[in-house]
């Protein structure tokens, strides 16, 4: 027998091989994905009845955890993560994640949609940025008009005032994503002695600390304090549903989150998440926030920002890297130091 002759029936049962393993391989495609979804419960809910519309196949299971709790969630599941992939909090904690190792690189053919990708793209491509909001701090109008002359905060120091004693709210940086970038800005605004020496004075007036960085901005809504601080964008959502709020910020600068995603070292539905990935950067994707009361900023070209003024404020140069690297020694030293986390307000 010739040697072509031989090798034909090996090559035959190579080939019939190789399709029936990518048959089988189409058939395993993953009918779930599990999300860690970070911001507002509405946004969250809206994003998973977008993603399923576009992709029926796929089943989306969302818990929303505030930033805190998410990292240590996926900390504490690294040996057996049970989510996919996490959207949305500020990128401060995805860097940290990063730094532990519990996130994976993803070449997402769409990362070339970012606009500023030194700024909105990790360089090994383990978190991308998906959305972009200011600070700002959220005055409830009635608490104004009962104290005749006084005005909205318009500086960090305005909310030491004496007014304001024991009616700030403000989320724990322990759980909140957003209470740590106010933590962070203050830090990097005034170097690292005077920021600590500030916040003790900050922490002072606070009323209550809450574990969600947008609940104080509904509290504040509903007068049970004076002054919330966070992220402008959330204080929008409260207006425009009927809040008694006034938006300012403060006029020397303020910080600003990156809103991240990452895909989870160890995922058990690769594939659906790299889908979501992929569709959380397409330009239509991200101009639906507004639909769900989110009034981020896209990350994405070709996406119109639907409050730009937001963003059209004293922005200070914050930098993710410093902020993320130190994470959790800077949360440690806030909640060993200055107020635990003990009994937060939801
Ligand atoms: O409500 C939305 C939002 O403010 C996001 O813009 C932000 O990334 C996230 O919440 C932060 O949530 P938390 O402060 O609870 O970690």
């Amino acid at each position: 027998m010739s040697k072509i002759k031989r090798f034909t029936p090996i090559l035959a049962f190579i080939v019939t091989t190789i399709f029936a393993l990518s048959a089988c391989q189409q058939e395993a495609a993953s009918t779930e994905l599990n999300l860690l979804c970070t911001p507002q419960v509405e946004w969250c809910e809206g994003m998973k009845a977008e993603f399923e519309a576009a992709n029926p196949e796929i089943t989306v299971n969302f818990v929303r955890m505030s930033s805190g709790e998410s990292l240590t969630r996926l900390r504490n599941e690294k040996d057996n993560p049970q989510f996919d992939i996490w959207w949305g909090g500020p990128i401060d904690s995805f860097i940290a994640a990063k730094d532990e190792d519990l996130l994976e690189a993803y070449d997402s053919p769409n990362l070339g949609n970012i606009k500023d990708p030194g700024l909105m793209l990790d360089p090994d491509h383990t978190w991308a940025g998906v959305y972009v909001g200011s600070l700002g701090f959220a005055t409830n109008q009635n608490f104004l008009d009962e104290n005749p002359g006084l005005e909205p905060p318009r500086s960090w120091d305005d909310l030491l005032k004496p007014e304001f004693s024991g009616q700030l709210m403000v989320a724990h940086p322990s759980s909140s994503g957003t209470s740590y970038t106010a933590l962070c800005t203050v830090l990097q605004m005034r170097g690292e002695d005077a920021g600590w020496d500030y916040l003790n004075a900050y922490a002072g007036q606070v009323n209550q600390f809450t574990k969600s960085g947008s609940a104080p901005a509904r509290f504040v809504g509903q007068g049970e304090a004076a002054v919330g601080i966070v992220f402008s964008h959330d204080i929008v959502a409260q207006i425009e549903a009927g809040a008694p709020l006034v938006l300012t910020f403060p006029e020397e600068g303020t910080g600003y989150e990156i809103g991240g995603m990452g895909i989870i070292k160890g995922a058990a539905h690769l594939d659906a998440a790299q889908k979501w990935f992929d569709w959380a950067l397409e330009p239509a994707t991200q101009e639906l926030g507004p639909k769900y009361a989110a009034f981020q900023a896209p990350t994405v070209n070709g996406a119109e920002a639907s409050m730009p003024e937001l963003l059209d404020v004293n922005l200070i140069d914050y930098d993710f890297q410093y902020c993320g690297e130190n994470k959790t020694a800077f949360v440690d030293r806030f909640t060993n130091e200055i107020a635990n986390a003990d009994s937060l307000k939801e």
